[in-house]
């Protein structure tokens, strides 16, 4: 794992070259928010939580550490088959270490929001990707419910000490910014509070920790706010049951393999299981508005969630105009829309992707560089990204990642499809999120080496 503790290991850059049409049916590995939060969730419970499919990237695997070293047992039974024995809500360990999540945002803002509501003491920190990301945005509302920040770098940064409350506040709280992070941070700190927290959102974001915890019996209550938001109420202090957790395949890693067999002529490529949440599926809807073949093809409930088989076929793209209050259901898959987008005939516009800014690299950034170095005509105004597409790309670029998997692996896909080889500078945190993609694309017939 890319840590705090240790020195950077060594970049592994990658190529991706013209392919032949992509074939054949894949699975994508388990989605890494229902991941984080069936560890996190199942510490909070006592009792076996099952999970089968757990996403084994080094962003989860960090967060099952963490579960460890707050006294949870965490097991691997199997391949994705993972047992965590809870404490229950009021019980956790003091840590003996910091904590080091790597290059996990999840796993660090929904942890400080699980400690936030115990009386122990713990230092946070990661690598040095994120080190620069802001956490301001969850220590306010925990400071609110009653956690003191002993220790912090400049502007809210890691490494940050926390002192959690012994008896945390229910608050009401409208987040500043769309992020399920901040959301979830202070529903889990509002388990451990006595009375009913309450989450506002202008704009709705990724729903996981409100389903999984109703699937675990918490007395939670969603309504509809304003336009596009939503407001949330959770009554404190439930007797969470452990469930058997299936996570499904990751909408965000399977946007991959997906807009690769868009781009890339001759293909048809079947991806299997993969979460189909409506506050995740602006992709697909963006997609297919671009004129993309993307067909359902079975659709299944399980856990509470709605999982289906996805078949792609090789489309002629053309551009659209995305708006804004789209941004929170696809905001991990801009950068592959631009790759999408670049493609296309046609101006496509991305609008309002502030948020970008402060993923795992400057995502708005690193997307507009890597498009320069490919010979892509783009701009970006503002919050807006405009790319302009030919329907062929020249490439020829080495895209600099900035530690960021989705960058890494946005480009290699740009490159099954361009004219000339697409280079990525560091593969390694691919393995954050997506273990195995390289392999699993050469399987559909993918030159990347
Ligand atoms: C996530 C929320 C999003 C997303 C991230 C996963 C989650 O972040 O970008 O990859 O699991 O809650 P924000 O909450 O910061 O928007």
């Amino acid at each position: 794992m890319h840590s705090a503790a240790q020195p950077a290991a060594q970049a592994s850059p990658l190529v991706a070259r013209k392919s032949q049409g992509l074939k054949g049916r894949i699975r994508v590995p388990g989605d890494k928010s229902v991941s984080h939060r069936s560890m996190l969730i199942g510490l909070l419970t006592v009792g076996r939580t099952e999970i089968v499919g757990l996403l084994e990237g080094e962003d989860v695997i960090a967060t099952s550490h963490a579960c460890r070293a707050l006294g949870g047992i965490v097991q691997r039974k199997a391949a994705g088959n993972w047992v965590v024995q809870g404490v229950g809500i009021g019980s956790l360990l003091e840590p003996a270490g910091p904590l080091d999540f790597g290059n996990a945002g999840t796993g660090v803002r929904l942890a400080m929001g699980v400690i936030a509501g115990h009386p122990v003491i713990a230092t946070f920190d990661g690598d040095e990707s994120l080190r620069r990301r802001p956490m301001r945005r969850v220590l306010d509302p925990l400071a609110q419910m009653g956690a003191v920040i002993v220790d912090e770098k400049q502007g809210g940064r890691l490494p940050i000490r926390m002192k959690g409350a012994r008896d945390p506040i229910p608050i009401v709280y409208e987040t500043p910014v769309p992020s399920a992070q901040v959301k979830s941070a202070v529903l889990l700190c509002g388990l451990a509070a006595p009375g009913e927290t309450t989450v506002i959102e202008k704009e709705s974001t990724r729903d996981h920790t409100e389903r999984m915890l109703s699937y675990f019996g918490a007395d939670i209550v969603t309504e509809p706010y304003g336009a596009h938001g939503r407001k949330i109420r959770l009554k404190g202090r439930p007797e969470l049951q452990p469930k058997k957790i299936l996570v499904p395949a990751d909408p965000s890693s399977a946007a991959f393999p997906l807009v690769a067999a868009l781009i890339t002529p001759g293909s048809d490529v079947v991806i299997e299981g993969v979460l189909a949440n409506p506050l995740r599926d602006g992709l697909v809807i963006t997609l297919r508005e671009m004129g993309g073949h993307i067909e359902e093809v079975r659709r299944t409930e399980d856990g509470g969630e709605t999982i289906v088989d996805l078949r792609v076929k090789y489309s002629a793209l053309k551009g659209v105009d995305v708006p804004p209050e789209r941004a929170p259901s696809m905001i991990d898959e801009y950068p592959v829309l631009a790759v999408a987008a670049s493609f296309a005939e046609g101006e496509t516009r991305m609008r309002g992707l502030k948020e970008l800014r402060v993923k795992e690299s400057d995502r708005l950034a690193a997307v507009a560089d890597g498009l320069k170095a490919n010979g892509v005509e783009h701009a970006i105004d503002g919050d807006d990204l405009i790319v302009r597409g030919k329907n062929t790309v020249k490439g020829g670029g080495t895209v600099v990642t900035h530690m960021d998997h989705r960058i890494a692996m946005s480009f290699l896909v740009m490159g099954l499809a361009s004219e000339k080889d697409v280079g990525v500078d560091d593969a390694s945190f691919v393995a954050t999120s997506f273990p195995g993609f390289a392999e699993l694309m050469r399987g559909l017939g993918a030159d990347i080496r």
